[in-house]
């Protein structure tokens, strides 16, 4: 499976993936008009409203804008979470259907009424899943592509490497096949898709770049940042994830001595209540690829970047 059509423009085989409090409206512009596709999670906005404002100013922004080579600039994209504890899921989905979002991405479950709802318009759905049995169902409700989120990836990783989770989802979907989990340079998008991916799917390497909405001490913490700094736990949101260590110790907390959480939840609040501390705002995700992430540039300084190391690692492995 190639492409999409829909993709045919982009710079790079590469989705900008969503992170919460991390891919605001400046960034999902930056990359798409880098040719990349840009994402956000409905949620960054903290009402349906906002949302829906969110996705006006985006399309007006990329609206009749180019890329630099005066291709059309990349789709964009919105992730949504199909779970109970998201009260917003309809609203919010029925805003993609009448804005006609090119792309959505849903996290946790995979519907077909939601796989239904976007294909009318001509939309797509992509998928993220951590096991070949998530994948399986969500090939049944008719996704057009999975995200195989593998060991290491920021937010809620899964613990498989790709190269054992890639071919196993391959031998039963021929849709679009993304891989995600550390990848943070040219090289390993061409990597990507020597193992059998279509795409790379990036998330933290563009925390670190001027236009995310991530504060300047969380940049910093990933530039500054190694595998090693990164702790896999179920503590902070009741689903295992990849956080930095050194924003759980900055928040007064062990992270090796962490006390647990009861249940999935997407509130903020963090065991003990008195700590003060807050999931994804005071405690950061990020992935385990950071320690290829040395500086904080704009995002069109990045994507061509990631377009020139691309382009010299087909090259060198064709030649
Ligand atoms: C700070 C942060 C927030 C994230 N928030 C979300 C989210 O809201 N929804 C989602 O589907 N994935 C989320 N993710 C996961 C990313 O979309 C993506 O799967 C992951 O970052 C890819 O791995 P990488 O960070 O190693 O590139 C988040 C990741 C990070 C680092």
């Amino acid at each position: 499976m190639g492409l999409p059509a829909v993709f045919e423009n982009l710079s790079l085989p590469v989705v900008a993936s969503p992170m919460f409090l991390v891919s605001g409206k400046e960034l999902v512009m930056a990359t798409c008009r880098s040719g990349i596709v840009g994402t956000f999670p409905a949620l960054n906005q903290r009402t349906s409203e906002g949302f829906e404002r969110w996705l006006e100013e985006i399309s007006e922004g990329l609206d009749g804008a180019t890329q630099t080579d005066g291709r059309p600039v990349a789709p964009y994209g919105v992730n949504l979470i199909v779970h109970k504890s998201n009260p917003r899921m309809q609203a919010d989905l029925a805003l993609c259907v009448k804005h006609k979002v090119p792309l959505i991405i849903t996290s946790l479950g995979a519907v077909s009424e939601l796989v239904e709802a976007v294909h009318s318009y001509g939309g797509l759905v992509f998928h993220d899943v951590t096991t070949t049995r998530h994948g399986e169902k969500a090939a049944e409700a008719g996704v057009d592509g999975l995200i195989a989120v593998c060991a290491g990836a920021g937010g809620h990783a899964g613990t498989l490497s790709p190269f054992a989770l890639l071919p196993e989802l391959r031998s039963f979907f021929d849709g679009t096949l993304l891989l995600s989990g550390c990848i943070s340079s040219g090289n390993q998008i061409a990597a990507a898709q020597l193992l059998g991916a279509d795409m790379a799917y990036m998330g933290s390497r563009f925390i670190a770049t001027r236009e995310s909405a991530a504060t300047d001490e969380n940049k910093q913490m990933v530039v500054a940042g190694q595998a090693r700094d990164i702790i896999y736990t179920p503590a902070i949101s009741g689903v295992p994830g990849n956080f930095l260590r050194p924003s759980l110790v900055k928040v007064g907390l062990d992270p090796d001595n962490l006390p647990a959480k009861e249940s999935i939840s997407f509130s903020k609040e963090v065991e003990p209540p008195e700590s003060g501390a807050k999931a994804w705002k005071s405690i950061w995700s990020a992935g385990q690829g950071i320690g290829s992430v040395q500086d904080i540039p704009t995002t069109a300084e990045f994507c061509a970047r990631l377009k020139a190391e691309y382009d010299s690692a087909v090259a060198g492995f064709c030649g």
